[in-house]
């Protein structure tokens, strides 16, 4: 798939399609019925087919897997159920033989607790790394310091016999939280980053980007006034004392300058916040991160009115320069699919491969695939284990394998996955959708296609032109190309006066019917249909 020169222009993170690749759910390569990178790079072609510029690949190093990966136990080495060092050098080759770009997930906030550094912090009060992580004594009648909670339910804080001390921990106690304020702390990750810049990965996911900051003082975080019940405990206090620290910024600058002792590298970054608080990650002098994450599409309800709102505040608020990114999923949240129906999910879709903004898909949501049914003996995720029964807190459900055929076990594996795969494994897989001009794949593949082709979608200027009536319109424009986009949200038919579009002609729908239409000043769209508009100057 070719690239218009014009937005070849601008690096690749700005005018890509980056792909969320989730190793232990992509491929397995070894029969153990865990992915792999042997899997991963058995399977690189369904990337390039669909478009893909680059992959942010989650963890794969080595890991007592508490939290599957994201308790790292070392940074620079392969987990042995992933791989090996080598085969991850032949994957960044792989990769970049394509065409592609490799990013990694990068770990900053915590580690595991059988990471050298935390045996040795825990091991006493002076050890060399005594002050690596976020130690703190008693409260003075005993128990834990403060009322801090982790994200994971309970208390944020965990006993340490040796030290007669708590450890902070703000997912499980097995992750404890690395001290960012030790300016050692900070060299050592650094240093982890060269490790794998120079090895030619071409960036990083930062993750849990607006934890890395404590309140040096330790104060409570306050009640939640809006706290219903059924959510997760954390949810009771406002977190204003452990997230989202405006010093937070100066650590990801930290990042940055690394980065930048290397070409053509970025980092994306992960933080559920308001537009005003996002945009301040990018550095005032966009010194910051390159993209920090936009997930109010997962936060938000699915409105065109409520998306109208967000692509305006969001665009009021990038810093002159800054670019924005969309999300419709990830390993942490219901698929897109389920949250929203599967006819609304491909409206989804023509609005994240044609708003301005990166788009980031989440591994299978290019399949339309919906959430997984775990059964509560197959159950993983330690989240669920610890606050079991809230509404759509069970990670496992968005992480089942990827289907890629009707076999078995869907061409994943040979034996039985670790998770079990989509109810409907037998139809909707890569290799059906690939035969089907009206599923999911070919809609993605049509939409990447016509991004690539066209630097209005891919880079264009935007103006929201309505989001009433459930219909959400935009209009993208670069040079003399212009584009408008409409969008039903509605589950019936519905119109909109847009005069913008008037004389322009179908070039892609959410259906298949409608392509080479001319469009008068009123645009009719069927029940959750979308439609773009391609107008001549
Ligand atoms: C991020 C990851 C999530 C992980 C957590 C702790 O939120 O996306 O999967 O559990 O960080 O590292």
């Amino acid at each position: 798939m070719q690239v218009h020169p014009a937005s070849l222009a601008e690096p690749w993170w700005k005018r890509g399609v980056i792909y969320n690749l989730y190793p232990c759910s992509y491929m397995d390569g070894n029969g153990d019925g865990w992915g792999d990178i042997a899997g991963i790079r058995s399977r690189l072609d369904h990337l390039v087919r669909l478009g893909i510029d680059a992959i942010w690949m989650s963890p794969v190093f080595v890991s007592p897997m508490k939290d599957f990966g994201y308790d790292v136990a070392d940074h620079t080495a392969i987990g042995p159920q992933f791989g090996t060092l080598a085969e991850m050098d032949a994957l960044i080759a792989e990769v970049h033989d394509r065409g592609m770009k490799l990013m990694i997930d990068f770990v900053p906030n915590h580690t595991s607790d059988q990471h050298p550094w935390f045996l040795e912090s825990r091991a006493s009060r002076d050890n060399p790394r005594a002050d690596w992580y976020v130690w703190h004594d008693p409260a003075p009648g005993g128990g834990p310091p403060n009322n801090w909670r982790s994200l994971f339910g309970g208390s944020a804080w965990a006993w340490c016999e040796e030290r007669g001390q708590y450890w902070y921990h703000a997912f499980l106690a097995e992750q404890p939280d690395l001290n960012w304020r030790n300016p050692a702390v900070a060299a050592a990750m650094h240093d982890v980053m060269r490790f794998w810049l120079r090895r030619g990965i071409d960036g990083f996911r930062i993750d849990a980007m607006w934890h890395l900051l404590k309140d040096p003082l330790f104060r409570d975080n306050p009640p939640n006034p809006d706290f219903k019940p059924g959510e997760p405990a954390i949810r009771e206090l406002l977190q204003i004392r452990i997230a989202d620290l405006p010093e937070t910024v100066d650590v990801v600058r930290g990042f940055r300058r690394v980065l930048d002792e290397f070409p053509d590298r970025a980092t994306i970054g992960e933080l559920y916040l308001d537009f005003d608080r996002i945009c301040a990650y990018y550095g005032a002098a966009l010194d910051g991160c390159n993209l920090p994450f936009n997930l109010h599409l997962i936060m938000d309800p699915w409105k065109a009115d409520v998306v109208a709102r967000a692509i305006e505040t969001y665009e009021a608020a990038l810093p002159e320069g800054a670019w924005p990114n969309w999300i419709f999923g990830n390993p942490d949240n219901p698929r897109v699919a389920s949250r929203l129906g599967p006819a609304q999910a491909r409206v989804a879709a023509v609005f994240l491969f044609t708003a301005r903004g990166t788009p980031i898909v989440w591994q299978g949501d290019e399949l339309g695939l919906t959430n997984g049914v775990v059964p509560p003996e197959r159950v993983r995720d330690p989240q669920e284990k610890q606050e079991p029964g809230l509404v759509d807190h069970n990670r496992d459900i968005a992480r089942t394998p990827m289907p890629w055929d009707g076999t078995t076990h869907a061409g994943f594996s040979t034996v039985e996955p670790w998770l079990p795969l989509t109810p409907d494994h037998a139809s909707v897989n890569v290799a059906a959708e690939e035969r089907d001009p009206r599923s999911m794949l070919s809609l993605h593949r049509r939409l990447i296609a016509l991004r690539r082709a066209h630097p209005a979608l891919a880079i264009g200027d935007v103006t929201v032109l309505t989001g009433a009536n459930d219909v959400l319109a935009y209009e993208r424009r670069h040079g003399g190309e212009r584009f408008v986009v409409a969008l039903n949200f509605a589950h019936a038919a519905r119109s909109a006066t847009l005069t913008e579009a008037a004389g322009g002609r179908i070039v892609l729908t959410s259906g298949l019917d409608r392509e080479g239409e001319t469009v008068g000043e009123v645009v009719r769209l069927a029940a959750d249909e979308a439609v773009v508009i391609a107008l001549t100057e």
